[in-house]
């Protein structure tokens, strides 16, 4: 049977949730089309989140934090995505670059790093992907080599999300070109390391206030006080498990955009006039409505379900983790495709708030993993699990095929 974990939300989640609904409405709701047309990041609310203390919830007490969780970040940033879904990824990318600390990371490497990240003064990235290591992430080129004390890593990164802003990035590196399992390490990098620099900020279709980059090692120099848990090799585990942990930040991004899609969608539905009545009026428009409705309210309580898992230690998350971000952000397209239809002609326009929706809610269905990746990384899940559903061979019948003195069939079913 699939283990069950209570879901509570302590006073203190409670309270994040209710700060980060407050920064939302002040700062980032007035402010998100200016910011998208602009490509400029919401500095204030970050600040805003800063100084509430917001940046060390899913960082453990001992190193600055609050210690309250995953869960706790997922509160929040629905909360600062219904608002503006992509200030939602320029903060939940702050837990992406810094949990391979928290996962991997050696005593000295978590009491070094993690109080400037929980005290807002170091932003984080994860360097992760490139060029042509996408969805396979096993197959990075950049390297990292040793000689003497001194760890070179040189290569260009991909998609790197807040790379321009952060002070501490996670890069990922292949020091042992010749291993399957332990090719790849993961260092930490400072923005003020000669050799790292941006090489492009990318213009895209959705997400514009947070800058996403091409990120240059050329020849940083790092020890093995870099080297994120110092031993080698152990890179590509560490970037699984930091991605299991961060997909339920980016699934709670996408329930805060179908969320803010919804409740924009509605109430412009109730303002909007034709053949004399508002629209809500209309049953197609309801149906539009309550379906979108059920459809964000599964996401939401699959993710709160998944960070529970999550903050609950299991090592089983890896499987929820793919369908929280997976189901979420598939619902945050069609809401948001949807709720763009309601707003009708004033839908596809940019001075109206809802085709920014659209435009963010894409993504969500690519990075921290494609879909297509979550579905496989399920279904593996799902069939190495079957092994200990063996109580079903009692009911499903063992095939015989006589063979009358001939070749003996074998049974393949
Ligand atoms: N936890 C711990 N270990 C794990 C793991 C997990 N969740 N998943 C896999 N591993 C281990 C395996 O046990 C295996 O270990 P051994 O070699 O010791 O047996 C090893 O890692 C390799 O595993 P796989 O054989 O499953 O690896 P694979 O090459 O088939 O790839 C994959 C698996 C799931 C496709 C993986 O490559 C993947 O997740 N790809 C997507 C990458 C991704 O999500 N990128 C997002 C970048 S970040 C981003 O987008 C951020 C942003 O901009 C905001």
């Amino acid at each position: 049977m699939n283990p069950l974990f209570n879901i509570s939300f302590s006073d203190a989640q409670l309270a994040w949730r209710e700060k980060a609904h407050e920064i939302a409405v002040k700062y980032l709701l007035p402010n998100a089309l200016k910011h998208d047309k602009d490509s400029s990041f919401n500095e204030e609310a970050f600040q805003a989140a800063a100084d509430a203390s917001m940046l060390g919830v899913w960082i453990p007490k001992e190193y600055g934090g609050s210690g309250d969780g995953i869960l706790a970040l997922a509160l929040m940033v629905e909360e600062f995505s219904k608002a503006d879904p992509a200030f939602g990824v320029a903060f939940a990318v702050n837990a992406l670059g810094s949990i391979p600390i928290i996962v991997g990371g050696t005593e000295e490497q978590k009491a070094k790093y993690l109080p400037r990240v929980a005290a807002g003064k170091a932003a984080c990235a994860f360097a992760l992907s490139e060029k042509f290591a996408g969805s396979d992430a096993g197959g990075l080129s950049v390297r990292a080599i040793k000689d003497g004390d001194t760890w070179t890593i040189r290569g260009e990164k991909k998609w790197t999300t807040n790379g321009s802003r952060a002070n501490i990035i996670t890069c990922f590196a292949v020091t042992d070109p010749e291993s399957r399992s332990r090719r790849i390490s993961a260092f930490i990098v400072e923005d003020t390391d000669p050799g790292f620099s941006i090489k492009k900020l990318e213009d895209k279709m959705g997400i514009r206030s947070v800058p996403v980059c091409e990120t240059v090692f050329d020849g940083v120099q790092v020890g093995d006080d870099r080297l994120i848990g110092g031993t080698p090799g152990l890179g590509f585990k560490h970037s699984m498990m930091t991605l299991d942990l961060a997909r339920p930040g980016v699934a709670a991004q996408a329930v805060g955009t179908a969320a803010g899609a919804l409740e924009l969608a509605t109430v412009y539905a109730g303002r909007r006039k034709q053949f004399g009545q508002a629209i809500s009026g209309f049953q197609m428009i309801q149906s539009m409505l309550a379906d979108m409705a059920q459809q964000t309210e599964a996401a939401r309580w699959l993710v709160y379900a998944t960070a529970a898992q999550a903050d609950a230690g299991h090592k089983g998350v890896t499987k929820i983790a793919a369908m929280a971000k997976c189901f979420a952000t598939d619902v945050a397209v069609k809401v948001a495709t949807d709720a763009v239809q309601i707003f009708g002609g004033y839908g596809f326009m940019e001075d109206y708030p809802i085709a920014k929706y659209y435009r963010d809610a894409k993504i969500l269905q690519i990075y921290e993993g494609t879909n297509q990746v979550q579905r496989m990384v399920i279904a593996r899940n799902l069939i190495k699990e079957s092994g200990d559903l063996d109580y079903y061979n009692q009911v499903i019948p063992t095939e015989t095929q006589e063979s009358f003195g001939a070749e003996p069939v074998t049974a393949n079913v």
